[in-house]
């Protein structure tokens, strides 16, 4: 196993230590019923809440320390420890309050939650000789409620060095692998439930089925979360905090600032007008179909700021890659600002912010949240708006199901990722010319293009094309030619924060290749970057 392929699996990161757990509050109009997952600060503590609601039922991921209150309040379910990268035994080790095994709810322990679950109960946990990582093979002797439905023996995927060598008293122990003697373990009467393996992982493949089991059959949740009830969920909780009030959104085009643009313009209609700045560092044809899609056919009053020039003018001379940054982010304020101004008395800014934005960054309210990274610059501070976060509570997937539950056509449900500052941090080592510019997009539609036609584009997490500013000898017919080279990029990831460079078929790359050089006359050369994330980053600058 490489860590590469380890982390792709889906690694969600978990919560920082000292996050305010008042800060996590998810405010819900609509009772759904609710599982808590309690991080321990395991690689996939995210993804078990991803998995929770894929199948339909609502989940948190809050820090373990979070209180019984806490968990109480939300009136769960269920409740799932997650996975941690401590010993139980190492010194500070996150304890398992025992009070949250008497809350009258299902537990399941995973990996770390299981080992801390045995420990209070007074099992045996011990550190192995041999850590067990990666594919495992589970040997089933007894089903038990937790495993009915699965076979024998079945693969999973194990990530651990102390090991459950005796369950605690009450418990039968249900499985065992080579290096874990108790692999999985259930106390029905008292409604606690472990297990070693991680089922939310794509290598455990009954992984899902015990998650449903332990979601419907035992804790006897209903599975009942879906696009359709956040879209209502959401437009009601718009209606009730914006009232008759003027709201402004900016609008990127982006799949987040879409998705909020659309259920806010659901609740409440014309009260809101988005603003889209075309700061002409877009791909091609980008800006038309932001004004075919939000102005012609979901009659979303919109502003339109065709900003190209102001923007050239402010990149002159500028080529140094934070310089760039900043000089197109304090840009774009300045056009946002002189377009809210003009709108008067909006009093309400809508947010893209997703849950595994608050729960990376540290949650909060208020001009915090403000992504800075993810929006040109960010808004500056002083902007005296109140945030609407329609999307708060939910992960990107949520975000593209209920986007293609308003009718958001599939283009933008399924965009990639792309910065804020577009295509100008694309052109490196140089200045973003109009002409520098112009031949980039002109590639990186062709590469597009292509990748779409091979069905390539929503495996992937990000594919554009990069232009230094190196210019490279070329031979085209008979004359020698000096010309531009493109470095196509194209990767796969679940969250950017690492990545692998996507294996594209030779014949798709020939193909792009011989395109961009037939059809742009500017390029001569088409080079491919095969660096995965790290030690490289996506972006070149
Ligand atoms: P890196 O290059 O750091 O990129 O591996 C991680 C993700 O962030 C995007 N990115 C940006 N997004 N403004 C943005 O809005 C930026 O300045 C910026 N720089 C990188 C990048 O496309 C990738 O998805």
């Amino acid at each position: 196993m490489s860590p590469t392929e380890a982390t792709s699996l889906g690694h969600g990161s978990s919560l920082p230590a000292d996050q305010p757990v008042e800060e996590l509050a998810l405010e819900r109009e609509v009772a759904t019923d609710e599982v808590v997952v309690l991080d321990y600060g395991g690689q996939y503590s995210q993804l078990i809440a991803r998995r929770v609601r894929e199948l339909g039922v609502f989940s948190e991921l809050l820090p373990h320390h979070v209180g019984v209150d806490e968990v109480r309040r939300r009136k769960p379910k269920g409740l799932i420890l997650s996975g941690g990268p401590a010993s139980v035994y190492a010194p500070g080790a996150p304890k398992l309050d025992p009070e949250l095994l008497e809350l009258g709810i299902p537990v399941l322990g995973i990996c770390y939650g299981m080992q801390a679950l045995v420990l209070t109960l007074g099992g045996k946990v011990e550190g192995a000789e041999v850590g067990e990582f990666g594919r495992s093979q589970l040997t089933v002797a007894e089903h038990g409620r937790l495993l009915a439905g699965t076979p024998d023996s079945q693969q999973c995927w194990m990530s651990h060095r102390d090991t459950v060598y005796e369950a605690p008293e009450g418990f039968t122990p249900l499985a065992s692998s080579t290096e874990s003697p108790v692999a999985a373990l259930e106390d029905v009467e008292r409604g606690l439930y472990g297990i070693q393996f991680h089922p939310e992982v794509v290598h455990t493949p009954y992984g899902q089925q015990v998650l449903t089991t332990f979601l419907e059959d035992i804790a006897g949740a209903s599975r009942t979360w879906s696009a359709a009830n956040i879209i209502d969920e959401q437009v009601e909780a718009i209606r009730k905090q914006v009232g008759d009030g003027k709201v402004i959104c900016g609008l990127s085009g982006g799949v987040d600032s879409s998705v909020a643009a659309l259920l806010v313009h659901k609740a409440v209609g014309d009260q809101l007008t988005c603003v889209f700045v075309d700061h002409g560092m877009m791909r091609q044809d980008e800006g038309e179909q932001v004004i075919a899609a939000f102005r012609d056919q979901f009659h979303v009053p919109l502003v339109a700021v065709d900003a190209e020039k102001r923007f050239l003018d402010r990149l002159k001379g500028v080529s140094e890659p934070e310089a760039k940054r900043k000089a197109i982010g304090a840009e774009f304020i300045r056009v946002f600002e002189e377009e809210a101004a003009k709108l008067g008395d909006a009093k309400f800014l809508v947010q893209g912010t997703l849950y595994s934005d608050v729960i990376e960054s540290g949650g909060g309210t208020g001009a915090a949240t403000i992504k800075s990274h993810h929006n040109v610059g960010g808004l500056p501070e002083d902007m005296e708006f109140a945030l609407v976060e329609p999307l708060r509570a939910l992960f990107k997937d949520e975000v593209r199901a209920v986007g293609a539950e308003l009718g958001l056509p599939e283009k933008f449900v399924w965009r990639q990722p792309f910065p804020g500052p577009g295509l100008a941090i694309r052109i490196v080592g140089g200045e973003a010319t109009k002409e520098r510019l112009d031949t980039l997009r002109a590639a990186d539609f062709i590469l597009q293009d292509e990748i779409r036609k091979a069905g390539l584009y929503r495996e992937l997490w990000q594919s554009f094309c990069v232009l230094p500013d190196i210019r490279t000898v070329g031979v085209q017919g008979d004359e020698r030619t000096y010309g531009y080279v493109v470095a196509i990029r194209a990767v796969t990831s679940d969250d950017a924060m690492t990545a692998d460079w996507a294996r594209l078929p030779y014949d798709l790359l020939e193909q792009i290749a011989s395109r961009m050089i037939n059809e742009i006359r500017e390029v001569n050369r088409v080079v491919l970057d095969i660096t995965s994330k790290p030690p490289g980053t996506i972006e070149w600058e």
